[in-house]
């Protein structure tokens, strides 16, 4: 479905904030602000967003879908994603810039976790970084913190561990699952996490565990109970075209829009129509 708001019905954005920072998501969790958070991969896109008033760009590893056309997220490497992050931060004034640590660079040696890190707050100028997973990486999220490197959780359904879970249907259905899911979050609060994605688990679930954490969480196919939702640019714009999530909502369908203009610049070139006198020198 696609989707837009007319002006008039649009919240608007706070224009007191000149930067957001971790301690302005934490000021609005508790004003019961909602948090607006979208991802971004390269300096125009970044650019857009954040002269929108995005509070949280993301620098994702689902760069490695949207951009380079990967299955998984898997395959991203920690150069690719300093590349990535280094464009957004050349864009933004205002957003806060979130990057991805990106699969095999923290999980299990805290060590790689602390040097990747690093390398991505000194390499891009981010402002701080996002790891998938509870208790099996607390080490490396504590060596991350250690460093005064801000860190964002992410817990639900987790990309880099698609082939541990082999699809990406909603987690934490079970009992079971539900309460290691709300263990690991407290948890992650109380290593120092300034916030953390809750991705695809249940609505309630997802309410639960946020009235339960002073950090702010951030849903993406959460419910709206979470203090903020995040979803992937391409996506909502309609750039993606073969993913249809429920969750998913359209505003634009950009996929066609493009694709229309670029037909009418072939035509126009075909019947020499294209550069016309005013066109050229
Ligand atoms: O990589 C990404 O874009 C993400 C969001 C879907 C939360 O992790």
């Amino acid at each position: 479905m696609v989707s837009s708001l007319p002006k008039n019905q649009r919240m608007s954005v706070n224009k007191e904030v000149k930067r957001v920072t971790t301690h302005v998501l934490q000021a609005m969790k508790e004003k019961e602000e909602k948090i607006a958070m979208l991802t971004a991969y390269d300096f125009s896109m970044a650019r857009i967003t954040d002269a929108a008033g995005i509070d949280v760009i993301l620098v994702g590893d689902s760069a490695s879908n949207v951009m380079a056309g990967h299955e998984t997220t898997l395959p991203i490497t920690l150069d690719q994603m300093i590349y990535h992050a280094s464009s957004v931060i050349r864009a933004v004034k205002r957003a806060l810039v979130v990057v991805d640590l990106p699969f095999g660079t923290y999980q299990g040696n805290s060590r790689a976790a602390l040097d990747s890190a690093i390398r991505i707050m000194k390499e891009s100028g981010a402002h701080a970084v996002k790891m998938e997973g509870g208790q099996e990486i607390e080490e490396s999220v504590r060596r991350v913190l250690s460093a005064g490197i801000p860190v964002m959780g992410h817990l639900g359904l987790i990309p880099q561990s698609i082939y541990k879970f082999g699809t990406y249907t909603v987690r934490a259905r079970e009992e079971a699952e539900a309460r290691k899911l709300m263990d690991d979050a407290k948890l992650l609060q109380g290593l120092g996490c300034f916030g953390i994605v809750l991705e695809k688990i249940p609505a309630k679930l997802a309410t639960d565990v946020s009235k339960h954490l002073d950090i702010p969480t951030i849903g993406i196919g959460a419910g709206a109970g979470t203090d903020g939702q995040v979803l992937v640019t391409h996506d909502l714009l309609g750039l993606t075209q073969d993913f249809h999530p429920r969750f998913l909502r359209r505003y634009l369908d950009l996929f066609t829009t493009i694709q229309g203009a670029i037909q009418s610049y072939i035509s126009d070139v075909k019947a020499i129509d294209f550069p016309n006198e005013d066109e050229q020198y």
